[in-house]
C-alpha cells in the first residue's frame, strides 16, 4: 500500500452533492461542527445553488465551492485530486456514483458515501478494491444511518464479550420517521434490480479471497417473536447485515466464529404483518416501469421531511450478544434517523477519516475496520447512545 502524498492538496474534505437534501444538512453540520483550520469545501453541478447555500452557513467566506458533474468524468477526477477526503451524497449511486469512486481510487483520495445499495458496493469493489490498495485510498460505504449504527452498534457489542471465543449478535432495529426524495428513488431502484443485484453479487465472491481459519457469517433469520426484546422481529435484507458481516471478516476480534442477524422490531403482530406486505406490494410495483415512474413522482429529489418532523422521529437499534458464557444487551440510540442523525454520522466519518489516527487500511472498508472507536466516541459525543443495557 503507497499513501500518496496528500498534505499539498488545497481542501481537507470536499462534500459532493451539498445542494441535495442530506448533503444540505450534512454542510450545515460541518459548519457548525467542524474545527478551525479544516480547509473544506461545497462541491455540486450547479455553482449558483452552490453559493445560496454557502450564504447560509457559518463562516461562510471559508468554505469552497467547487463545480463538478456526473457527466463529466474530468471534472470528478479534479475534485478527487484536490481533496484528501471526499464524501459523496450522490445517488442513487448505481446509476450515479462508479466514476468518483474510481477517481479516488486512482488519486489515492479517501472516499465515503450514503449508499445502502449492496450492487454498487459490489460492483466498485470489483473494479476498485484493488487499485485503492495500490494507492492507499479508503473505500468506506454506507456512512449514513445504513449501516452506521449497525456496524459500530455490532463492534461495540462484540468488544463487551470474552475474546477468542465463537460469538453471535442479533440486532433490532426500530424506526420511527419518514424518508426523502432521494432515499426513496434510490430504494425503489434497488427493488427493480434484483436480477443486477444478484449478478454483482457473484462476480464478487469470484474476487474476494475467503476467509480462512476462520468463519463470519449472516444469514436471514426466521420471523419469530423475540422475547429478549418484547417485539416481533422481522428479517431486514437490507445492506447492514452484509457490511456487518465484512467487519466480522477483515477483525479478528469478532472471534473464530461469528454470526449475525439482522431484524425489524416491531411490537404489534398487525404492523408486522402490515410493514411486510407494503415491501412486498412495492417490490411488485417496482418491476413495472409505469408504476415505478407513478412512484417516484410522489417524492421528488430534494424533498423530504420538515424539521418538526425530523425533530418527532426517532430510532433505536437493539444487540443481543453471545459467546464464551456471557450474554450482553446493548442498544444505539439517536434521534431522526434517515436525515439529521444520518447528516451527523456522515460529517463525523469524514472528520475522522481527515484529521483521526486511524488503523493503516486501504481499499474498500468498512466503517468499523476504518474508524471503528474514533467514530464510535465522535457520535458518543455527538449525541448518539452507545451504552450496554445489561449483562448476565
Ligand atoms: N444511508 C442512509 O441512511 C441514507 C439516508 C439518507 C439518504 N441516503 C442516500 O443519499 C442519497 C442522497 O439523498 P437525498 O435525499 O439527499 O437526495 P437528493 O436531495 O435528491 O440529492 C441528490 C444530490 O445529487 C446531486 N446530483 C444529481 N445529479 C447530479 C449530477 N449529474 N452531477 C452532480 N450532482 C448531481 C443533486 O444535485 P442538484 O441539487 O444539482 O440536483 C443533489 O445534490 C440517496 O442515494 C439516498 O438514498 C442514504
Amino acid at each position: 500500500m503507497s499513501r500518496l502524498n496528500k498534505a499539498d492538496r488545497p481542501y481537507d474534505v470536499v462534500l459532493f452533492g451539498a445542494t441535495g437534501f442530506v448533503g444540505g444538512l450534512t454542510a450545515e453540520y460541518l459548519a457548525a461542527h467542524a474545527p478551525d483550520g479544516l480547509r473544506w469545501a461545497i462541491a455540486g453541478r450547479s455553482e449558483e445553488r452552490l453559493r445560496r447555500l454557502r450564504e447560509r452557513l457559518p463562516g461562510a467566506p471559508e468554505v469552497g465551492v467547487l463545480h463538478a458533474d456526473v457527466s463529466e468524468p474530468a471534472s470528478l477526477r479534479a475534485l478527487a485530486e484536490r481533496a484528501r477526503v471526499v464524501a459523496t451524497t450522490v445517488g442513487p449511486y448505481v446509476r450515479y456514483g462508479d466514476e468518483l469512486v474510481a477517481a479516488c481510487a486512482e488519486s489515492g483520495t479517501d472516499y465515503l458515501d450514503l449508499t445502502g445499495e449492496p450492487e454498487f458496493v459490489d460492483l466498485t469493489y470489483v473494479r476498485h478494491d484493488a487499485r485503492a490498495r495500490e494507492t492507499g485510498a479508503r473505500l468506506v460505504h454506507a456512512c449514513g444511518f445504513d449501516s452506521v449504527p449497525h456496524d459500530l452498534g455490532v463492534h461495540f457489542t462484540v468488544r463487551q464479550l470474552p475474546e477468542g471465543v465463537p460469538l453471535t449478535v442479533d440486532g433490532f432495529v426500530s424506526v420511527d420517521a419518514a424518508f426523502s426524495g432521494g432515499t426513496f428513488a434510490s430504494a425503489l431502484g434497488q427493488l427493480a434490480r434484483g436480477r443486477q443485484l444478484r449478478a454483482a453479487a457473484r462476480e464478487r465472491r469470484r474476487h474476494e479471497p475467503r476467509l480462512v481459519g476462520r468463519r463470519a457469517v449472516a444469514p436471514t433469520g426466521a420471523p419469530r417473536f423475540a422475547g429478549e426484546v418484547g417485539a416481533w422481529a422481522l428479517p431486514l435484507p437490507t445492506i447492514d447485515a452484509q457490511i456487518v458481516r465484512r467487519s466480522a471478516k477483515a477483525l479478528d476480534r469478532y472471534g473464530p466464529d461469528f454470526r449475525y442477524r439482522h431484524y425489524a422490531a416491531v411490537r404489534h403482530l398487525p404492523v408486522a404483518v402490515g410493514g411486510a406486505a407494503a415491501v412486498g406490494a412495492l417490490a411488485v410495483a417496482a418491476q413495472v416501469p409505469r408504476a415505478r415512474h407513478w412512484l417516484s413522482d410522489r417524492l421528488k429529489p430534494g424533498d423530504g421531511p420538515s424539521a418538526e418532523k425530523r425533530a418527532r422521529s426517532r430510532f433505536s437499534v437493539r444487540f443481543v450478544g453471545e459467546g464464551g458464557g456471557r450474554k450482553v444487551f446493548t442498544e444505539v440510540t439517536g434521534g431522526d434517523p434517515g436525515y439529521d442523525e444520518t447528516a451527523k454520522m456522515f460529517a463525523e466519518a469524514a472528520l475522522s477519516l481527515a484529521l483521526d489516527e486511524l488503523p493503516q487500511v486501504a481499499g474498500q472498508v468498512t466503517t468499523a475496520v476504518a474508524m471503528g472507536d474514533a467514530l464510535t466516541g465522535r457520535l458518543r459525543a455527538a449525541g448518539i447512545g452507545f451504552r450496554v443495557a445489561a449483562t448476565r
